[in-house]
């Protein structure tokens, strides 16, 4: 990602109304330690529920995926989960992890070559979100992609059909291992996105940061909230950034008045619920499979099968 988009997207952010910028723009080398954090904080359940629920069912998902299989995992996520379905896995083919950060990728590849002797390890630099061409299958086995984390849920609903329809088209013959959060008790969702320590206002105003380093801009940080909430009709967590005081902002030698109280929507954070995943992974060309919860139901990791 070059930072002429990001500086094209923020101009047109900033120009706009509402104000409202791609979620991608959080996770520069700062972003993502600081993401790394929320996945720690005892508030942001996700991460180590979903953990749980692949923990607990990866013998079931490896006899599904059978002898052979390959992992096509959508962004060099946490080596943590994948470690999870490669231990399980039947002498797996083939892991190919897709990500814009080509540093991350190679972090990642190497830490599973040297843990996995007998894996073959193809990182693919590039943007899943815009198209997925992938190498020829090697060996017999079916082909997995592995989309965890609910990542899904930062997509728009049409963004997110787009994606799966393009998924089931690579899949084909094979399945999808997505991770979907699931729609719950608004106060824990609030919680997780408000957390007591402050990280993900931190990860949030490391957008502003962000481009003040990479743009120019000349953000205050200070001069704007951290402000998340759940917004129910559209089962979303929103997230946004709202100025505290009128104030001017430059970018690129162009200033931008921004008003007390106006807002800078930075992400969305779909909530599912199982029957809705499953109608929407119907939509897109897949034929919905098992799902697996933990005990209290906060988060759903499906199999999607890709006829
Ligand atoms: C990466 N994504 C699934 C996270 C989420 O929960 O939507 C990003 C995040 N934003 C705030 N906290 C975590």
């Amino acid at each position: 990602m070059t930072n002429n988009a990001f500086a094209r997207d923020m101009a047109t952010a900033l120009a706009g109304r509402p104000r409202s910028i791609s979620p991608k723009y959080f996770y520069d080398a700062e972003g993502s330690r600081l993401f790394d954090r929320i996945c720690e904080l005892p508030e942001y359940y996700p991460t180590r529920t979903e953990i749980g629920i692949l923990e607990r069912s990866a013998g079931e998902m490896a006899a599904l995926a059978g002898a052979g299989a390959e992992i096509v995992e959508f962004g060099a996520g946490s080596l943590r989960k994948v470690r999870l379905l490669l231990q399980a896995f039947d002498r797996p083919a083939r892991y190919l992890p897709i990500d814009i950060s080509g540093e991350h990728l190679r972090d990642a590849a190497a830490i599973l070559r040297a843990e996995f002797p007998g894996l073959e390890v193809q990182p693919l630099v590039g943007d899943y979100t815009q198209s997925l061409a992938l190498p020829a299958p090697v060996g017999h086995g079916k082909r997995i992609g592995f989309f965890p984390g609910s990542t899904l849920g930062n997509f728009t609903p049409d963004e997110a059909v787009a994606f799966l329809q393009r998924a089931a088209a690579v899949l084909q013959g094979g399945a999808l291992l997505l991770g979907a959060d699931l729609v719950k008790d608004p106060h824990v969702l609030h919680a997780a996105y408000n957390d007591g320590q402050g990280v993900t206002a931190a990860f949030n105003l490391n957008l502003l940061a962000r481009a003040n380093r990479e743009l120019g801009t000349n953000f205050n940080l200070a001069r704007f909230h951290h402000y998340a909430f759940y917004n129910a009709a559209l089962q979303r967590i929103e997230m946004h950034l709202v100025s505290r005081e009128r104030h001017s902002v430059t970018l690129a030698e162009e200033r931008y008045l921004v008003e007390e109280g106006e807002s800078l929507h930075t992400e969305n954070s779909y909530k599912f619920t199982v029957d809705g995943l499953r109608a929407m992974a119907v939509r897109a060309g897949f034929r919905p499979g098992p799902v697996w919860t933990d005990p209290e139901r906060l988060f759903s990791v499906h199999w999607l099968h890709a006829p």
